[in-house]
């Protein structure tokens, strides 16, 4: 088996396992990482998290769009993938745990404030508290100044597409969306939200 293929292959297994946190059978295209990378800080040293890495299909264009002094931390809650993280992305600090618990992980791993989260979690298959609840640690974790970046899938929901722009759009001042990457699969915009409000 080629070094590509058994990453596909796991991600397969384990969206046929959790169909609901994963969503789709088809990692992020690279086209789709570098759209979502293209709103990092590429100088100063930022923090970024990424929620939900997966395989880690966005770790590659986030990596080349942050400087070395970057410090980049990756949240993923199904176990063997955070163990296929840790062996194939020894860079990359993975911390293992649940993205509604983002501040007490982040603690942990002696980070405060960060400038910028990105995720391509299936937002419009998940419960609507639990949602919520990541959504607020994401605006309490992420500095005044900083960015919050996602996918969102063009197929679906429509109504649960509508529902998850509402909640950014009463988390964040500013909610922009992307052009469409129709080279992902399923066709994706990505969410860029910035100056969070203040969770209650
Ligand atoms: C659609 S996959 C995206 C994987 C990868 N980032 C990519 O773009 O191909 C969503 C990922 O989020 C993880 N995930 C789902 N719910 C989560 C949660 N509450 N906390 C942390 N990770 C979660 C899943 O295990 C899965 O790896």
């Amino acid at each position: 088996m080629t070094t590509s293929a058994a990453p596909r292959l796991l991600f397969l297994r384990r969206a046929a396992c959790q169909p609901d946190r994963i969503g789709t059978f088809f990692p992020t295209s690279p086209t789709m990482a570098t759209e979502l990378s293209r709103v990092l800080p590429s100088t100063g040293g930022p923090t970024v998290v990424e929620i939900g890495a997966g395989t880690g299909a966005l770790c590659p264009s986030i990596r080349r769009r942050l400087d070395p002094t970057a410090r980049y931390l990756a949240v993923e809650i199904d176990p063997p993938l955070v163990e296929h993280l840790q062996t194939s992305l020894p860079w990359l600090e993975v911390l293992e745990g649940d993205a509604a618990d983002l501040g007490r992980l982040l603690t942990t791993a002696g980070v405060g404030a960060v400038d910028a989260v990105v995720s391509s979690l299936p937002w419009t298959l998940l419960q609507p508290e639990p949602r919520q609840r990541m959504i607020e640690e994401i605006t309490r974790v992420l500095r005044p100044s900083g960015v919050f970046t996602t996918i969102c899938c063009v197929p679906g929901l429509p109504h649960r597409r509508r529902e998850f722009r509402r909640l950014l759009e009463s988390s964040f001042d500013e909610v922009l969306t992307t052009a469409t990457v129709w080279r992902n699969m399923p066709p994706a915009r990505a969410f860029v939200c910035r100056r969070p409000r203040p969770a209650p």
